[in-house]
């Protein structure tokens, strides 16, 4: 497979248009308001292009993360056969979901006729035959939707263009339909706030949450504050010119949770994953100072406590060393 940012240059123009300025703003301006767009944010080519360039790699990004924790599942097990992804607008999920998985076969279900039309040229140059035989349809998700069934659905950055009503009978779908359930959503209050409602059904329908939290009792976290991740992605020079930025990187945070359901939570590759030993996820960038590693961990039991690892610990504290925002860290 190429690198997407290649495929992006290549077929988006090499500089920022009247037009596709006009439609980044407006994007920016959807985005930031923090509700549910009246109409469908990307309207035409200009702002399905505008989306490809400022947001894609992004979502992207956030998507392979997230979608990383199935990993140790599908080593064990049959990988997707299947991969259904809703709202997919240009085709960010299926990028990430063959970069591990290159043998699944995926439909991309969007409102948006002109996203739709840019994913499917993107994945048609991507030079991956399995990406470029991605299914994109032209499909309104709306109540009573009811979805074809899928090894794994993928809905990224989708619930809050939806109404609380609409995005909690989506994921309802998805659970009726779905094997495997990754959501991903801005790293924002409002966009852990969606994740966490999807929590709430995911585990009233008995599945089994993967990542990232490590219970399945009440979130722990304080009032004001949210779980999210980040990840670093190099920006293209229509990117920049777009956001009118310097840096060539920028830290996407995203939200999200990886679910299985429960007649995966029976198969061998998932028992063995049950039978390891328990462990904690990292909720911020590790604290180093000399000789001490401070994690702010959520835990197996349903808690957030921080844990100062020194040198003296060995093994643990070169482990602690080595960890990262959003890993794993064995509990005990
Ligand atoms: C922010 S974009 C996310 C695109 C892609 N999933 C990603 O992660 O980059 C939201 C997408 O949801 C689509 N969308 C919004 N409401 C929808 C609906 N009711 N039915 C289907 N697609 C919808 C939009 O057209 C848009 O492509």
């Amino acid at each position: 497979m190429r690198e997407l940012a290649d495929v992006l240059r290549e077929t988006l123009p090499g500089r920022a248009t009247d037009a596709t300025r006009r439609s980044a703003e407006a994007l920016r301006d959807t985005y930031r308001s923090g509700s549910a767009p009246a109409t469908l944010a990307i309207a035409d080519a200009a702002s399905a292009a505008a989306y490809a360039a400022y947001r894609m790699p992004a979502t992207r990004a956030a998507i392979a993360r997230a979608l990383a924790s199935l990993v140790p599942l599908w080593e064990t097990t049959d990988p997707p056969r299947t991969h259904l992804d809703l709202g997919g607008g240009t085709g960010a999920a299926v990028w990430a979901a063959h970069g591990l998985w290159p043998g699944a076969r995926s439909r991309v279900l969007d409102a948006s006729e002109p996203a739709l039309a840019l994913g499917r040229r993107l994945a048609d140059a991507s030079g991956d035959a399995g990406l470029a035989a991605t299914e994109w349809e032209l499909t309104r998700l709306a109540p009573g939707t009811r979805l074809p069934n899928a090894d794994l659905t993928t809905v990224s950055y989708l619930l809050g263009e939806l109404s609380p009503e609409l995005a909690g009978e989506v994921v309802g779908a998805c659970l009726a339909s779905s094997r495997v359930l990754a959501i991903v959503e801005p790293g924002t209050p409002r966009g852990y706030a969606a994740v966490l409602a999807a929590r709430e059904r995911v585990l009233a329908s008995g599945w089994r949450l993967l990542a990232p939290c490590p219970h399945a009792t009440r979130c722990p976290l304080a009032p004001g504050d949210w779980c999210h991740f980040s990840v670093r992605i190099q920006r293209s020079a229509l990117h920049r010119q777009l956001k009118d930025a310097e840096l060539g990187h920028e830290d996407e945070k995203f939200s999200y949770l990886v679910a299985i359901a429960p007649e995966v939570a029976g198969v061998p590759g998932a028992e063995q994953r049950a039978a390891e030993p328990p462990e904690s996820r990292v909720l911020r960038h590790p604290l180093t100072r000399k000789g001490l590693v401070q994690l702010r961990l959520c835990t197996p039991e349903g808690t957030v406590r921080d844990e100062i690892v020194s040198k003296r610990q060995g093994p643990r504290y070169r482990l602690a060393r080595d960890t990262d925002w959003g890993d794993t860290f064995p509990a005990t």
